[in-house]
């Protein structure tokens, strides 16, 4: 490549990954690691041959639109795209790619360690010992809920959803029940024993765990809400690693006050990075800072994929992640 395209990246990334961007294209870095404005970047729209953001920029049709555009591809660093308007980027001509696959164990192991922690009181436990608080073992002290060979209901039956089935089928011998119209693969199924129910009120009714592995779109937004998680079994617990906005925060908080579940694990939220304080205040909760794909192998996997997808364009060849 004779030519050095502009790249703009939004946000810091693993260093592997950044010195490969330095020394193959003019890359503009966030050293910083400050979220860039809405003005930087329509400006950077008008400026960079690529626009590489992260799931946490909102790539709005105002910023798609900007007159005078040079952008002409958008490579996403997340696996969710739903912080890009993507009908704008196709009205707009600009290509949009996202990072598939490198990330699918470390979330589901995410989902995991959530399913865990809320069910074994985890974070409680870790408080109890760091407070000084243990005054030993004794036999009901801080008792939880079994995990194993439980009924595991899964809402969406993609990558993530079926990593976290096969962790939860093989390693703790969870029955496995989910709900996704668009998922028939006779041989998955048949591999973890899992039965596809053909609503999402069975799964409901029927888990001990339910976990969400939707992508966030109009269909799915506010999908946990008052009367959904009254499905739920009293005993069950709710577990989201897929995006905050699936779930009524508000209304989940209100089901876990009033015990209508067990409790929720959750590492999205429907406004982060802030999370309401009811639900911090809450004893059956276990909460992480939306950690499902953060590991260094992951992240550094994330980032080479979004190089590859660039690559690929500037090469004039189809990129494999191409959402757009
Ligand atoms: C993604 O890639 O969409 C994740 O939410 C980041 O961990």
């Amino acid at each position: 490549m004779t030519e050095k395209f502009k790249v703009l990246v939004t946000r810091k990334w693993p260093k592997k990954v950044e010195d490969k961007l330095l020394s193959t294209f003019d890359a503009t870095l966030n050293v910083e690691d400050k979220p860039l404005s809405e003005h930087e970047l329509i400006e950077g729209m008008k400026t960079y041959d690529a626009l590489l953001p992260t799931v946490t920029d909102p790539i709005t049709d105002k910023i798609i639109s900007t007159p005078d555009k040079k952008v002409k591809i958008i490579g996403n660093f997340g696996v969710g795209f739903n912080n890009i308007d993507i009908d704008s980027a196709r009205d707009n001509n600009i290509v949009v790619t996202n990072t598939p696959e490198v990330l699918t164990d470390c979330t589901a192991d995410i989902a995991m360690l959530l399913m865990l922690g809320v069910a074994r009181r985890g974070s409680e436990g870790e408080f109890h010992v760091r407070k000084k608080e243990w005054t030993g073992w004794r036999p009901t002290h801080m008792m939880g809920t079994k995990v194993t060979g439980k009924t595991l209901g899964l809402i969406g039956m993609g990558r993530i959803a079926q990593a976290m089935a096969h962790k939860s089928h093989f390693g703790f011998n969870m029955k496995i029940i989910f709900f996704d119209p668009y998922f028939d693969n006779a041989e998955i199924i048949e591999k973890f024993e899992a039965t596809k129910l053909g609503s999402i009120d069975e799964v409901l009714s029927q888990a001990d765990f339910v976990s969400l592995h939707c992508p966030s779109t109009k269909e799915t937004r506010g999908l946990m809400n008052k009367e959904t998680i009254s499905k739920m079994k009293k005993s069950a617990y709710l577990i989201n690693t897929a995006r905050g906005d699936i779930v009524n925060e508000s209304e989940l908080v209100e089901a876990l006050k009033e015990k209508k579940i067990m409790g929720a694990g959750l590492d999205v939220y429907e406004k982060e990075p802030s999370v309401q304080q009811d639900l911090i205040n809450l004893k059956n909760v276990f909460l992480l800072p939306h950690l499902g794909s953060a590991t260094n192998e992951t992240r550094e996997a994330m980032g080479m994929r979004v190089f590859d997808n660039v690559m690929s364009f500037f090469n004039n060849e189809e990129p494999k992640d191409r959402v757009v």
